[in-house]
């Protein structure tokens, strides 16, 4: 066994590819409060594969928009833009989180449909709790297991050992892969999202969505980190995507206090998840 060094995993995540540079320009455009809808419309034409994805999320039950949504344009205003921000990102990095993650026991397409599931949980339970921003969690769902995509080539090697350190000494996955790699996925993750350029409060829900304790919550009330935290029991739970991180998840009581959920919360969470996951998965499974 042998530990990796911060270089190597570093070099393995410029490996990624990188945000391609228009959703780049359309994510800024976005912000722009002087760009216009057109200027937006014009940058994500030029890329057929990535509208189309777009366009077929957004026509999926889970938005349940009352018309279809036929061109960026329509996107724009029916779903606004902070709704199509997080549709982009979504669909710019699908097919990073659709490869197979053997490393975790996650067969091709099992990471993006627990990711995305997260995604929606996360949306879903931030309007619930009237969190600030809806879409940010969307976005820190979809992403909280990104670092697994990285780390899959070592966890490959390690795998029979990681998990049987867990079996032995009844620790959750995640401190096996940091006593046998040197890392777990939710720094590497955290790393990747740095990369990309994401906001400070994106990259520490991805850094600690396994230990949401860690970090100080001055507010006593559910943080980006909590409603990841959550989000990620919720679709274990529910058997989406469990893979073997899954394996000893401590779900912390203390999170679900803050968030001030109930099991009818829960539960109703879980119905719209189910009713829609079906429609999304097949919608892009292209
Ligand atoms: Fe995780
Ligand atoms: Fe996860």
């Amino acid at each position: 066994m042998g530990k990796i060094s911060m270089e190597e995993v570093v070099a393995k995540i410029d490996e990624l590819p990188a945000i391609p540079a228009l959703v780049m320009r359309a994510l800024e455009l976005i912000d722009d409060p002087r760009s216009h809808v057109n200027q937006l419309a014009e940058v994500l034409s030029s890329d057929q594969a990535l509208t189309a994805k777009i366009l077929r999320l957004a026509n999926s039950a889970y938005y349940s928009f009352p018309r279809k949504v036929a061109t960026i344009t329509d996107a724009i205003v029916i779903l606004g833009f902070s709704t199509l921000k997080s549709l982009i990102i979504a669909a710019s990095t699908y097919n990073l989180l659709n490869r197979e993650v053997e490393g975790y026991g996650l067969a091709q397409g099992e990471l993006w449909k627990h990711s995305i599931s997260c995604a929606m949980t996360a949306r879903l339970l931030a309007k619930r709790i009237r969190f600030r921003s809806a879409e940010t969690a969307f976005v820190a769902g979809l992403l909280h297991d990104i670092g697994k995509v990285v780390l899959n080539a070592y966890m490959k090697e390690e795998f029979e050992e990681i998990l049987k350190y867990v079996e032995t000494e009844q620790v959750p996955f995640m401190k096996a892969e940091k006593e046998i790699l040197g890392f777990d996925h939710a720094e590497i993750g955290a790393k990747v999202a740095e990369k990309w350029n994401f906001p400070e409060e994106l990259v520490k829900a991805i850094r600690y969505h396994h230990e949401p304790l860690t970090v100080e919550n001055k507010t006593g009330k559910a943080n980006l980190i909590d409603i990841t935290h959550l989000s990620d029991a919720i679709v274990l739970m529910m058997g989406f995507g469990l893979g073997v991180d899954g394996l000893m998840y401590p779900i912390e009581e203390v999170v679900v206090e803050r968030a001030g959920i109930t099991m009818n919360d829960l539960n109703e969470i879980g119905n719209k998840l189910i009713e829609s996951l079906a429609d999304t998965e097949l919608l892009l499974a292209s």
